[in-house]
């Protein structure tokens, strides 16, 4: 058995320029700031702007930041993973690019999509990585332009997502630090609920799609609500019960940002006190894939080594799941 485990090591994040408040969205849809407010969390998300810029944009300036954050060498990147469920183009993967553009010119990447749980996956996956002893430095970008895939005369879902990004190196430690367990599920069964049906390779855009705006996301609210609650939860308390940690061991909850109610259940399942449940969801909405690592970007000077981090996600799929992690440096 091997007594190397993943840790983190660094952080960077970016969020573009554009805020879009739910005022502007008033203009645009039948809602309203009292309603976004109260039943998402929500007030204001990004929107990345400019022609011809696709998710590498985002995930290359978190990942830029990330290195010029910590004077991170990038030949010295063994692996990039792109998570994201918005690549830029079919058939050339958004990591090749955003690899070069870093100058990663050692590793080898690739993206990962598993919608609203990439990242929680790439966790996974870059963890084994590491864990295998046969690379030292695993860069997870977890990245979406999710403006480019909503249409924004569908009030039930332009409400709630925005663009960003988010980056974590992972490195090997052999202290105890990094990810010590997770629970990872997939459902199917869940995909008719939260999806784009046109525009992949079951079903490809016609003039008749166009004009019903089924290449967007569809997503039926009620349905992914009630299953997200349920399974975030319960992941978590299956990873707190099998590693013995009641609420006051943990340090932070670290979730997917699609609803602060979604969030508040979460914490309330397991009674944690508000105060350790990470949330920016206030400024970006849901970002997807950005989620987890721009919480990571934005708490960063409060977390102490050692702390005990739990992660948990919920999307599209369904995918959902829970991982722990310690700390491993105070910044
Ligand atoms: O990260 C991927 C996973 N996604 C999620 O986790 C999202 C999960 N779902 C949700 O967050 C919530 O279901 C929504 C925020 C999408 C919707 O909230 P809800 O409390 O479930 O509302 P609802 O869909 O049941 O709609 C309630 C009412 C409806 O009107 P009627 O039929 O009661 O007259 C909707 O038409 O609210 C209406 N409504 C809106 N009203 C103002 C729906 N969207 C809006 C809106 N503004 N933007």
């Amino acid at each position: 058995m091997t007594n190397i485990s993943a840790a983190i090591t660094a952080v960077g994040g970016y969020v573009p320029d554009f805020i879009l408040t739910n005022k502007i969205l008033e203009t645009m849809v039948d809602t309203n700031d009292e309603w976004i407010t109260s039943r998402t969390g929500i007030k204001e998300r990004r929107i990345l702007k400019g022609a011809n810029k696709g998710t590498s944009f985002l995930a290359i300036q978190a990942a830029k930041d990330l290195i010029q954050k910590n004077n991170l060498d990038p030949t010295t990147i063994d692996l990039v993973v792109v998570a994201t469920a918005t690549p830029d183009m079919k058939a050339a993967s958004t990591s090749a690019y955003t690899a070069s553009e870093i100058g990663a010119t050692n590793a080898f990447s690739f993206d990962l999509d598993a919608a609203c749980s990439s990242f929680l996956f790439g966790m996974s996956v870059a963890s084994s990585y590491i864990q295998s002893g046969k690379h030292k430095k695993v860069l997870l970008i977890g990245a979406d332009k999710n403006s480019s895939m909503i249409s924004y005369e569908d009030r039930a879902t332009c409400i709630i997502f925005g663009d960003g990004a988010g980056a974590v190196l992972f490195e090997p430690n052999e202290e105890g630090f990094g990810v010590q367990d997770e629970y990872l599920r997939s459902d199917g069964s869940g995909r008719e609920f939260l999806r784009a049906t046109h525009g992949g390779s079951a079903n490809a855009i016609t003039e008749e799609s166009l004009k019903d705006h089924s290449q967007y996301v569809f997503q039926d609210g009620k349905t992914v609500f009630k299953n997200a609650v349920f399974n975030m939860a319960d992941a978590t308390e299956k990873i707190l019960e099998r590693n013995n940690l009641d609420n006051d061991k943990i340090d932070w909850l670290v979730a997917h940002q699609a609803n602060k109610r979604i969030i508040d259940a979460t914490a309330n399942r397991i009674n944690l006190n508000p105060q350790k449940v990470m949330m920016n969801i206030e400024k970006y909405g849901n970002t997807t894939s950005g989620t987890l690592p721009l919480l990571l970007s934005d708490y960063e000077s409060k977390l102490k080594k050692g702390d005990n981090l739990i992660f948990a996600a919920f999307g599209g799929g369904f995918n959902w799941g829970s991982i722990y992690l310690k700390w491993a440096y105070n910044s």
